[in-house]
């Protein structure tokens, strides 16, 4: 058995370390909340841990630091993970800089533990997916069918819950005070699965507790899932708090970092995707700009940070987010459905944002012009001389921020204000430019 003890107090990570681990490379997990518990487990039975992945700090703890040393005054020889920044960096032993990095994490493990590629592969012949049950208290649906083996004959699957069927709490209990271990999702929807459980553990991160990279990834992860759950469910209870904490969380972000460098690189660094990069950034500049306009106050300014968030949430993916123009629209590789989906999604977007408890007046119509269209509706670079001053504010900081996204090192700003000149002609727009010039990179 591949286990591995987990030093963790989190219990949100917790059950992501435990559902990734048996996903990906088979291996069970052994959860301690710091280095002291992990210790005496590892003195009652240190053979049977083959992996220990820790914490660098548990609270005021250095975990790692403890764990290794009782290691060597022990001389066991287990492979060691760190989460976080660590002194034990400089001897031979793998950093990892954030928990949340799945892939990394899969991958630093699988080598530990000595599982190839190729085992892994290899492992997943079953048509049916175990998935222990305790993950089922983390979702209130599933996002597709759900089966459960049969008791008196293995290997014989019958269906439990539907795809998107409410999951009762206290049917998951009964079942497991009848000592069933695991549910089953059918092999082809097990990535489907786990990165559904993986963004609903992330939507309930206190971000507060998370390093810089972990929050990066964490709103990454609970933005998709916010979306998604915004297209399938509308506006509910639900959508509301997750959408509130994922404004909230940005919005944080967006203040907390010292110029748009900075953020940049962390975007950079955490791999992250066009969609959630482009609303963060996005974010900040549309607030830095706000900063430099004298007529603005901190309800617009509120208003601004919004509809960052909001613009696009109608979109499923990164690559719907990068298009912009007709001939992109065009150009993409889209089935129709989806070719009207970006087409609409101004519109389909501001539909959502006027449902949307509390939010700020007026965004719902600077939603769906965006892209230039009255309707919401396609695209056009040709804006009516009747919008709103707030509406160019955005429009030129999405535009600034498209430019900046496609160009990446190469950006020049002195380059980009010199088209947004030429581009935007008149008066009202002029003066925002001036404004933006002189926002800090
Ligand atoms: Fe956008
Ligand atoms: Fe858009």
């Amino acid at each position: 058995m591949k286990t591995t003890l987990i030093v963790e107090s989190n219990i949100q990570f917790q059950d992501f370390y435990s559902i990734n681990l048996h996903t990906w490379i088979g291996a069970n997990c052994v959860l301690k909340d710091d280095a002291k518990f992990a210790i005496e487990h590892l003195q009652k039975d240190p053979s049977s841990i083959k992996l220990i992945i820790t914490r660098a700090k548990v609270g005021t703890e250095r975990s790692a630091e403890a764990i290794y040393e009782y290691l060597a005054a022990s001389k066991l020889e287990i492979p060691i993970i760190v989460i976080g920044q660590s002194p034990l960096m400089q001897k031979v032993i793998v950093h990892i800089k954030s928990a949340l990095e799945i892939k990394a994490l899969i991958q630093a493990a699988a080598k530990a533990l000595n599982v190839t590629a190729q085992e892994m592969a290899e492992a997943q012949v079953d048509d049916y997916f175990p998935i222990p049950i305790q993950h089922f208290y983390l979702i209130k649906q599933s996002i597709c069918n759900v089966f459960l083996e049969d008791e008196d004959q293995p290997k014989q699957f019958k269906l439990f819950l539907n795809e998107l069927g409410d999951i009762s709490a206290t049917e998951i209990k009964i079942l497991i005070s009848n000592k069933v271990s695991y549910l089953h999702v059918e092999k082809i929807n097990r990535l489907k699965f786990v990165t559904n459980i993986n963004q609903e553990i992330a939507a309930k991160l206190e971000l507060k507790d998370l390093n810089e990279d972990e929050k990066t990834v964490a709103l990454e992860m609970s933005l998709s899932l916010l979306q998604e759950k915004m297209q399938r469910m509308g506006i509910t209870d639900e959508t509301v708090e997750l959408g509130n904490r994922n404004l909230r969380g940005m919005v944080q972000s967006a203040k907390n970092v010292p110029n748009l460098k900075h953020l940049l690189r962390r975007l950079l660094k955490n791999k992250s995707g066009y969609q959630y990069k482009h609303s963060q950034v996005l974010m900040f500049v549309a607030t830095q700009l706000m900063d430099q306009l004298d007529w603005v106050n901190k309800e617009q300014r509120d208003k601004l940070q919004f509809i960052a968030f909001f613009h696009d949430i109608a979109l499923q993916n990164s690559e719907q987010a990068r298009i912009h123009t007709k001939k992109g629209l065009r150009e993409a590789n889209f089935n129709s459905e989806e070719k009207e989906l970006v087409n609409k999604h101004a519109h389909l977007s501001a539909a959502l944002a006027a449902q949307y408890p509390n939010a700020p007046i007026g965004v719902e119509q600077i939603i769906k012009q965006h892209h230039g269209m009255t309707n919401g509706i396609g695209f056009s670079e040709h804006y009516s001389q009747n919008i709103s001053p707030m509406a160019i504010v955005f429009i030129l900081a999405e535009d600034f921020v498209d430019s900046l996204m496609y160009a990446e090192k190469n950006f020049s700003i002195t380059k980009k204000i010199a088209i947004m000149r030429e581009t935007y002609t008149t008066q009202r727009f002029q003066k925002i430019i001036n404004a933006l010039e002189s926002i800090t990179i």
